[in-house]
């Protein structure tokens, strides 16, 4: 799929940030958070990314529609918790390459006082973001280079920006599929949000294979074979399972495309793509 029928909106990459593949993907491995940027419009990608995102694309082309309402919901969901919930802390864990409604940018919009950290573990994801944000737009962001699977050391370097005192907002947004063992991806999302005060959220979205299928599955093997970190699709009482002990906000885990759908949007399709909002009491 020719990338200009992906363009979605003018994003900040667009603005001059333009990466060669010369800058990005030294290692030439397709990785996800630049094939995520290329499905959500954005340039940040390389020829093997885009090659990667496109076999995905061959099998499963609706994975677009998934990555589209996967950061509709972001959206919705920040937006909630910034202004019903008062939330001023966020933390974005897996957050990738800024494309379009970027978290910090739903934040800065919603509540400018607000503390916005992004945390990845890709290097030139780091790299990259870090010089995005330094065009001062970017406000109150911070960019944190950790690994959720070490949780302890992540929270030790957010903590430099957030107070786990003071209620924040955990997002991981198409992380926990880099997760493939279940009770591993439980574990570390319960160790975060134990560190968490009462009053905390967690936004949680990830891929599925039940509104598709069985081409989800097809797609996401072909697309380990490609040499980009694998993603393990779930079934949606998995995603579910990640909420343990959190109470959920209304509607629960659901396709992300029909969480708090803007008003008129009727009943949206459902996409291979469930989340939800859990609060900490
Ligand atoms: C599918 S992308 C999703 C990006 C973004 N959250 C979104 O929803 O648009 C997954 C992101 O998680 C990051 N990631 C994967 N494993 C990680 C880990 N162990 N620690 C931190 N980040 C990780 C990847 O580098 C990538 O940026």
């Amino acid at each position: 799929m020719p990338q200009s029928t992906l363009r979605v909106a003018a994003t900040e990459t667009e603005r001059g940030n333009l990466v060669t593949d010369d800058l990005m993907g030294a290692s030439g491995r397709p990785h996800s958070a630049r094939i995520w940027n290329y499905w959500l419009g954005g340039t940040d990608n390389t020829a093997a990314d885009r090659a990667a995102g496109d076999a995905w694309l061959a099998l499963n082309p609706e994975v677009v529609d998934v990555v589209r309402e996967s950061r509709a919901f972001l959206g919705r969901a920040v937006e909630t918790l910034a202004r019903q919930e008062g939330v001023r802390q966020f933390l974005d864990v897996g957050a990738g390459l800024p494309a379009v409604e970027n978290t910090h940018q739903i934040v800065q919009r919603t509540a400018p006082d607000a503390v916005v950290v992004c945390v990845d573990h890709e290097p030139e994801v780091v790299a990259h973001a870090e010089r995005i944000l330094a065009d001062g737009a970017a406000g109150a962001t911070r960019f944190v280079d950790a690994d959720i699977l070490d949780p302890g050391g992540m929270l030790r370097l957010v903590g430099e920006h957030i107070d786990l005192n003071r209620p924040v907002a955990v997002l991981m947004m198409g992380v926990l599929g880099h997760i493939p063992d279940l009770d591993e991806a439980r574990d570390l999302v319960r160790y975060v949000m134990d560190r968490t005060c009462p009053g905390s959220f967690l936004v949680a979205a990830d891929g599925t294979h039940v509104v598709v299928g069985e081409a989800v599955r097809k797609a996401g093997a072909e697309y380990a074979d490609t040499g980009a970190v694998p993603y393990t699709t779930r079934e949606p009482h998995e995603v579910e399972s990640f909420f343990e002990g959190l109470e959920f906000l209304p509607p629960g885990c659901v396709p992300v495309s029909r969480w708090r759908p803007a008003p008129g949007d009727g009943v949206p399709a459902a996409v291979d793509g469930f989340g939800g909002v859990g609060r900490k009491r």
